[in-house]
């Protein structure tokens, strides 16, 4: 949610690296995108647009440092004057994130406002102490007392060399070059460049000064030590390679993705499983497609372990969280590991002693962070904003969790071992051809319905998110007993159902829509009389959800390129939600 990325050092600290910085980072926001360079002569160029960043267009100078934003609206439409950097005064700033309490800011630092953003506000905080004869480091801490919320910030201080970092709840990690220094909100903007990172903790502050780094206590001013890490990515597992998209390269990545999620530390799981048991309650908390794989995991502990987990939409929590105390588990499912409403259960539940098991994509997540035990995804980065492979090694590391919660995690291996083979099998050129063909006929529907039961009711809802968010159709899930209980009434001659699984039960409520002329497609281990078109997946026995979702990715994914739009970057969206 928002992309930032700045480098110091005159070698290449120049508008065109800030750019391609920001490409990488696009999934981040697309609305509009700003960049800033200054020169050796300390003067600040700024050229910024709504748009994509491919359509950008700038003569930019020479510059000793530079940083830019790629933006999705928060406060503030989609408008160039909205569009960061701001400046007030002698201070450039770009933010990612939210500032709770900036009318009553606005108000204590007026300026002649240029547009309706809380970034501005932010500048003019600063501004308005710099001008006092604040250090840079005396402004972000003043900023730190006054502004309430989440932000990652990255600002120039007229005539005082050096870009300016600061983080509380959305994330900064810097890039440590020979002679520059990189500041990034992920990885992938960096990494042609470095491998050696630093991670920037929440009110942490950081001055760079080309090669030079100095890390701050954003409260106390005092310094810290930080250790340098090498990240184990290739700049290659950023990039689509020879794949159209992102989304489809990430789709076609679970061919390996599931074998490398469940290669968990058996040290890890244990104490996984022992926090499972040994809690009072708990509560799995996820949004979107990240709820889904939740909700799969809901079944797999009952089916497996007969454990009750609770699954909340981390957005609903409020009602329940007077459950939540001393001892409670809360499970945070989620890719990027910063998504705000999981993030606030979390700390509220923290604050009152609950213990924290996260399973994200990235290892220096906040979440990965503030977790009593971190199960990491293993996938490789995840850049279509759509969640695939992300998705499936959720639900495969929940899999293997409920049969180590059961005392029966080799068994729980060798099953997800086998569906990481049939997955293998599956997903081949003719498989995607197939599913391709059908994805041409749905494509010219405006709604379709989906339906499945106990692991697959889940996957259906997974279903209509893909779908909706990707091609805009709009499509439903249900969990296919319920459909003849009111939804049924929708089903009209040729209206698409898209049927999940193949027992008697679901068959059963194929046949109910297709004598009232829906068009059935199945997607099975085994053929039904009851379908008009078939798509077929291996037999995976309790961990099925998992290979029939992605045949249900690949079918969105073809939707969207069939009626012309771009699946990595869908319509007012983003990846990794960080407002609440
Ligand atoms: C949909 C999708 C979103 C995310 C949700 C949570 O394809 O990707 O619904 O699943 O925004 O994000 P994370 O998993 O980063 O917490």
């Amino acid at each position: 949610m928002c992309g930032i990325f700045g480098v110091s050092g005159s070698s290449v600290a120049s508008g065109a690296t800030v750019l391609k910085g920001l490409k990488a980072l696009e999934y981040r926001g697309y609305d509009s995108w700003g960049v800033a360079v200054r020169t050796a002569r300390n003067d600040v160029f700024i050229c910024k647009d709504v748009g994509k960043i491919s359509q950008v267009h700038c003569d930019f100078p020479d510059g000793v440092e530079a940083f830019g934003h790629s933006r999705w609206a928060t406060h503030g439409g989609v408008t160039k004057a909205n569009a960061h950097p701001h400046v007030v005064g002698g201070v450039t700033l770009i933010h990612n994130g939210i500032c709770e309490n900036y009318r009553e800011l606005k108000e204590k630092y007026p300026t002649t406002y240029a547009s309706e953003t809380d970034t501005e506000v932010m500048a003019s905080l600063l501004a308005a102490h710099f001008a006092t004869g604040k250090t840079p480091e005396e402004c972000m801490m003043q900023m730190a007392k006054e502004v309430e919320g989440r932000y990652a910030v990255l600002a120039f201080f007229e005539g005082r060399p050096g870009i300016c970092a600061a983080r509380k709840g959305s994330p900064l990690i810097i890039g440590r070059g020979e002679h520059e220094t990189y500041i990034a909100s992920d990885i992938p903007a960096f990494l042609p460049y470095t491998k050696n990172v630093n991670y920037l903790d929440d009110n942490e502050m950081v001055r760079v000064v080309g090669a030079e780094v100095e890390f701050l206590n954003l409260q106390s001013g005092k310094a810290i030590d930080k250790r340098t890490i090498a990240v184990p990515w290739e700049a290659e597992d950023a990039t689509k390679g020879d794949h159209p998209h992102f989304m489809i390269k990430e789709i076609r990545e679970q061919k390996s993705t599931i074998a490398s999620a469940i290669n968990q530390s058996n040290d890890k799981l244990k104490a996984a499983a022992k926090m499972m048991k040994e809690a009072k309650g708990v509560y799995a908390i996820a949004c979107g497609t990240a709820n889904k794989a939740a909700m799969a995991g809901e079944y797999f502990f009952a089916n497996i372990a007969g454990r009750k987990v609770n699954v909340v939409p981390a957005s609903e929590m409020s009602s329940f969280l007077q459950f939540v105390r001393e001892g409670t588990l809360l499970l945070a499912v989620s890719q990027s590991g910063e998504t705000a409403d999981v993030m606030e259960v979390l700390e509220i539940g923290k604050n009152k002693g609950a213990k924290i098991l996260a399973m994200t994509n990235v290892e220096s997540s906040s979440m990965a962070r503030m977790a009593d035990v971190h199960l990491p995804l293993q996938t490789g980065p995840e850049k279509a904003v759509a969640s695939t492979k992300a998705a499936t090694a959720q639900m495969a590391i929940l899999f293997l969790l409920a049969y180590a919660d059961a005392g029966r995690v080799n068994e729980g291996r060798e099953l997800l071992s086998a569906t990481a083979g049939a997955i293998n099998d599956m997903l081949n050129p003719r498989f995607e051809e197939r599913i391709e063909a059908i994805s041409k006929k749905l494509a010219k529907h405006e709604n379709m319905f989906i339906i499945g039961r106990n692991t697959l009711y889940p996957m259906a809802l997974e279903a209509s998110i893909k779908i909706q968010e990707v091609s805009y159709v709009h499509a439903q899930g249900f969990a296919a007993g319920e459909l003849k209980h009111g939804p049924i009434a929708l089903i009209t001659e040729g209206a698409p159902v898209l049927v999940l699984g193949d027992d008697p039960e679901t068959l059963s409520n194929a046949m109910e829509v297709k004598s009232r002329g829906a068009w059935v497609i199945g997607v099975s281990c085994i053929h039904s009389e009851v379908f008009d078109e078939w798509i077929r997946v291996p037999d995976c026995d309790e961990a099925q959800c998992i290979s029939t979702v992605i045949p249900v990715q690949i079918l969105s994914y073809h939707m969207a390129v069939e009626r012309g739009l771009d699946p990595d970057q869908p319509r007012n969206l983003a990846k990794s939600v960080t407002v609440k």
